[in-house]
C-alpha cells in the first residue's frame, strides 16, 4: 500500500471518482488530475501518442502489430488508435490493445466524456454497451471484432503486468501525473514494460519528468524529447534498442 499525501492507494480495483472540468473534460477525484487535456484530449492522444510512436507510418507497413497502455481511463486513446488503424492499416491486418486499469469509469461516465466527439461515435457504441454490463468489469475485459482486439486487465498494473504474456511493438505510458500517481511509473514497472517491449519496440508519453526518464533509461530504454502538445515543453518518447 502506497501512503501519498492525498490518498492512500492499494492494489485493489476500485470505480472511478470522477469530477467535470470545464468543456466536459473528467477529473480524478481520487488523483486530484484530469483523464487528458482540458484543451482537446483527442487532438492531445493524436499527438502524443500516435504520433509519438509513429504509428500511421507502422500501422501502414504491418500485417500485426500489438499496442500496450497503462491507464484504460475513457478509452479516448484506444479509439483514436482504432480510427487510425481503420484509415491506415491493411485490410487485413490485426490489431491487438492491451490495457490496464485499476479504477474503471463507469460507462455513463465515459459516454459523457466521449460525446465530445462526434467522430468516434459509432466506434465508441461497441465498446459502451459491452462495458455497461458490470459483469464484464472484473478481472478482464474483451471485445474483438475483425481486426481488432482489445484486453483491459483491471488492478494494479504493477501486480497485473508481470502476469501478462504479450510483446508490445509500442506503449502508451499514460498514468495520472508522474507527482500524483508515482506508483505508475516507478522503476520496477518500467523495467517490467521493457520486458514486455519487442527489440525496436517505442513507448510514448505526455511527461517530461526527468525521473520518469531516468527511470526509463535505467530500465534499458534509449529516451528522447520532442515538443509536448498544446503549449508542453515537451513530452517523451523512447525505443527499446534492436
Ligand atoms: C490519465 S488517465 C488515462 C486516460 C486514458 N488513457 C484515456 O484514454 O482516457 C490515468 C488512468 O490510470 C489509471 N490508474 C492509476 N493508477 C493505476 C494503477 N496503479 N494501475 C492501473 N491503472 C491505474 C487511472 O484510474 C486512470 O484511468
Amino acid at each position: 500500500m502506497i501512503q501519498n499525501k492525498s490518498k492512500t492507494v492499494s492494489d485493489e480495483t476500485g470505480e472511478a471518482q470522477i469530477g467535470w472540468i470545464e468543456g466536459g473534460v473528467p477529473c480524478s477525484t481520487l488523483f486530484d488530475d484530469p483523464y487528458y487535456s482540458r484543451q482537446d484530449g483527442l487532438a492531445e492522444t493524436r499527438h502524443v501518442f500516435l504520433a509519438g510512436n509513429r504509428l500511421a507510418e507502422r500501422f501502414a507497413a504491418c500485417d500485426r502489430f500489438t499496442i500496450a497502455e497503462l491507464g484504460f481511463g475513457t478509452g479516448l486513446n484506444f479509439l483514436a488508435t482504432a480510427q487510425m488503424w481503420h484509415e491506415t492499416a491493411p485490410p487485413a491486418a490485426k490489431l491487438d490493445f492491451f490495457s490496464f486499469e485499476q479504477f474503471p469509469m463507469t460507462a455513463g461516465d465515459m459516454a459523457a466524456a466521449l460525446t465530445v466527439w462526434p467522430e468516434l461515435t459509432m466506434l465508441a457504441r461497441p465498446l459502451l454497451e459491452a462495458w455497461s454490463d458490470s459483469s464484464n468489469l472484473t478481472k478482464v475485459f474483451e471485445l474483438k471484432n475483425e481486426n481488432i482486439a482489445l484486453t483491459v486487465l483491471f488492478g494494479d498494473a504493477n501486480t497485473r503486468l508481470p502476469q501478462a504474456g504479450f510483446s508490445a511493438d509500442a506503449w502508451f505510458l499514460d498514468g495520472f501525473s508522474p507527482a500524483k500517481n508515482p506508483e505508475l511509473w516507478n522503476t520496477t514497472l518500467m523495467e517490467e514494460v521493457f520486458r514486455r517491449t519487442r527489440p525496436g519496440g517505442t513507448l510514448a508519453t505526455y511527461s517530461a519528468a526527468g525521473w520518469v526518464r531516468r527511470n526509463l533509461e535505467t530500465a534499458g530504454f534509449r529516451t528522447e524529447r520532442q515538443p509536448g502538445y498544446a503549449g508542453k515543453r515537451q513530452m517523451t518518447v523512447a525505443m527499446r534498442p534492436e
